[in-house]
């Protein structure tokens, strides 16, 4: 039988595929990189070498192998063919994960025909797990619950077409670099909970900037949005009882505005310092991508803030130079923590969350 073929998989947001396949090649020019259908990007062979966490990709699949099957009980058995021998030879807990490749982007229809198969797949898979792996299946673990600390494997199964599913099985652990292979949202997608009183959709980009990098303010401390209004981020602090001073001229929505921990200023954005150190930055503005880069340079010089979350937007679909000048920035002024995502609910920005995040 011909042996099959193993490359690296990603999983992007729809639209993103080349700004994946650029950042990926400019950081492994030996690899070709390109995407074979939305929200999916493929290249290399080996997953060893990959030693960054890039910004465009939402899930990395190492070592992934295609497998075809005419019927949902065909992909069950190809799909078991693949994973048995890993659940057999393993004893680490493992987790098992099946979507399609858009599980990561807002209101895709593309893969909408594939509707409900991924949870069938799923089911039946686990069916299977009950007759023939019973122990294996003891050691089971829910894909949000595996502990961050300790080994595991991961099982993959991206549902390409009606027939075709990517599988990757890879073990799971801490790098030197402190993230773990293969990275792994934390959360799914519509895991920001809904706040009937977030002033606009801007809210949950920074609630979801906090889930991955798992900090948030604390009461009492103090944050500066800049660009605030009409007050989503600004609320999203404020609600978790830190003092917030809310940098724009236009208005904040009444119950922001009038929350006692928050001071509205009406200064510009890119003047504002503050006069001692604050526990974070917060800025949203629609400025060019090389002012907002710049604004948080001269914040880092000034030390004017502990940590940062920092929305850089720009035109279309290319950021590559943006990404070159965040790392020049980075090494610039050793940014102790520094995570920097398309994250779900960004559209043409990307998010940078930084400083001292475990002080
Ligand atoms: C995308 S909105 C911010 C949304 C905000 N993060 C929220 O959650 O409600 C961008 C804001 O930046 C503000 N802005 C643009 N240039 C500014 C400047 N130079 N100084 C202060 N604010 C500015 C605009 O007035 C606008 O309200």
């Amino acid at each position: 039988m011909a042996k099959k073929s193993i490359f690296n998989g990603f999983l992007c947001g729809n639209g993103w595929e080349d700004a994946l396949c650029q950042e990926l090649a400019t950081i492994e020019p030996a690899n070709k990189y390109y995407s074979p259908a939305p929200g999916l990007v493929v290249g290399g062979t080996s997953s060893s070498n990959l030693l960054f966490e890039p910004v465009f990709a939402r899930q990395w699949l190492p070592d992934c192998v295609k497998v075809q099957g005419t019927s949902i009980a065909d992909l069950v058995q190809a799909l078991g063919k693949v994973v048995d021998p890993y659940l057999d030879q393993s004893p680490l807990p493992w987790t098992f994960k099946c979507c399609t490749p858009d599980l990561y982007t807002e209101d895709s229809t593309e893969y909408e025909s594939l509707s409900g198969r991924p949870a069938l797949l799923h089911e039946k898979f686990f069916e299977r797990m009950g007759t023939y792996r019973r122990r294996a299946l003891e050691r089971y673990q829910e894909w949000d619950e595996i502990n961050e600390k300790r080994p595991c494997l991961v099982i993959q199964v991206i549902m390409v077409a009606t027939d075709r599913l990517w599988i990757s099985v890879t073990q799971r652990f801490n790098t030197e670099r402190g993230w773990l292979v293969p990275f792994l949202w934390h959360h799914s997608p519509g895991q920001v909970v809904h706040d009937p009183l977030a002033p606009c959709r801007s809210y949950y980009k920074l609630e979801e900037a906090w889930q991955q990098a798992s900090v948030h303010p604390r009461k009492g401390d103090t944050c500066v949005d800049i660009g605030a209004a009409p007050g989503g981020w600004t609320w999203a602090a404020l609600k978790r009882g830190a003092k917030v001073i809310a940098v724009d001229a236009a208005n904040l929505k009444k119950h922001v505005e009038n929350h006692p921990l928050c001071e509205h200023t009406l200064d510009n954005g890119y003047a504002f310092m503050p006069s001692k150190t604050v526990d974070w930055l917060f800025c949203d503005m629609i400025v060019k991508p090389m002012a907002t880069i710049g604004l948080l340079d001269r914040w880092l010089e000034k030390k004017a803030c502990r940590k940062f979350v920092v929305n850089v937007k720009f035109r279309g679909k290319q950021p590559a130079s943006i990404l070159a000048a965040i790392a020049e920035l980075q090494i610039k002024h050793q940014i102790p923590e520094l995570i920097v995502r398309h994250l779900y609910y960004d559209r043409n920005e990307i998010t940078l969350i930084g400083g001292q995040l475990r002080q």
